[in-house]
């Protein structure tokens, strides 16, 4: 009994009942298992996975259906005319063939920024009155085009992604893609792989994507656009990565830029070959 162990011998052994288990602790399996709360959520999300019509973001799709059919702008036009890149008004399936090269932008686009550009060139919209405030704070609903992009994400829900990179520009995009997620960049020197470049990684309670692994960008890029329980409302890929970059304490990624286009188109092909389940349900 320690009671009968004199002062120094009862630190010594105490010195090195601590040092045993610091060593315990390293060595021990990380805390990827999952837990009784990770469970639990999985559970939640199984069962509003159950039913398709559960998640609230069917909501907002119905919404961006209305708005696409809408005569809105200064032209009030709908968006009917908008071509996706199966042909003006042609959105089943679309979601699926992008991003790609657009001859008459001149540049290759992901969904969200092909509706900005349809908005301004088809309904006469000014762009930089949408692009402020484009994503939506916590609790508050997806915006406008959010719904849009929702809704014709949902119209290729179990297809599988086929964007093709054969135009130079399509190929020149997903290069600058790779690169970019895996340059060491801003205040914190991050790069998108220091996240999201190793299974087990998390952030508070938030297993982190490994997106370099083609079986889990499968299973995780198809699911955008979400509905996020915790900001209970929808987010777009556009979203996602304007969080990211914020969290590498980048510059704001600029919503339709070159740079947001090519991680999309990067993240796109690291699924290649993935089903489409959009809109999914993120914790
Ligand atoms: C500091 C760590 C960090 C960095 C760096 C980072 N992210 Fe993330 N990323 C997160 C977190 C946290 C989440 C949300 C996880 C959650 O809520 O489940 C996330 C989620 C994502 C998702 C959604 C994954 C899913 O589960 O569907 C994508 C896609 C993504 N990030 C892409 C990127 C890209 C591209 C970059 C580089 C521009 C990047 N991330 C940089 C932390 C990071």
């Amino acid at each position: 009994m320690t009671r009968h162990l004199r002062p120094a011998m009862r630190s010594a052994l105490l010195a090195g009942l601590l040092v045993a288990v610091a060593f315990a602790g390293l060595s021990a399996p990380r805390a990827a298992e999952p837990d009784a709360i990770d469970r639990g959520l999985e559970a939640f999300r199984a069962m509003l996975k159950a039913d398709a019509w559960s998640n609230p973001a069917m909501l907002d799709a119905d919404r961006g259906q209305a708005i696409w059919y809408e005569r809105r702008g200064p032209r009030k036009i709908s968006l009917e005319p908008c071509d996706l890149g199966k042909g003006p008004g042609k959105v089943d399936g679309a979601f699926a063939g992008l991003p790609r090269y657009f001859q008459d932008a001149g540049r290759v686009m992901d969904l969200e920024t092909r509706l900005l550009w349809c908005m301004e060139k088809i309904q006469g919209i000014d762009p930089r009155s949408m692009i402020e405030k484009l994503h939506p704070a916590a609790n508050e609903p997806v915006k406008d085009l959010g719904a849009v992009a929702t809704w014709i994400a949902s119209r290729s829900h179990g297809l599988v992604f086929a964007g093709p990179v054969s135009h130079p520009r399509e190929k020149a995009t997903l290069r600058l893609g790779k690169a970019l997620f895996h340059r060491r960049m801003g205040p914190f020197d991050f790069s998108c792989a220091s996240c999201h470049a190793s299974a087990d990684k998390r952030i508070r309670r938030q297993g982190l994507a490994e997106l370099v692994n083609p079986e889990e960008a499968r299973r995780t890029v198809g699911e955008w656009p979400a509905y996020r329980v915790s900001a209970a409302h929808v987010m777009t890929l556009q979203h996602r990565l304007y969080d990211c970059f914020w969290q590498m304490r980048l510059p704001e990624l600029q919503f339709g830029s070159e740079a947001s286009v090519a991680l999309i188109a990067y993240l796109v092909h690291q699924a290649e070959g993935g089903t489409i389940a959009a809109p999914g349900l993120k914790r």
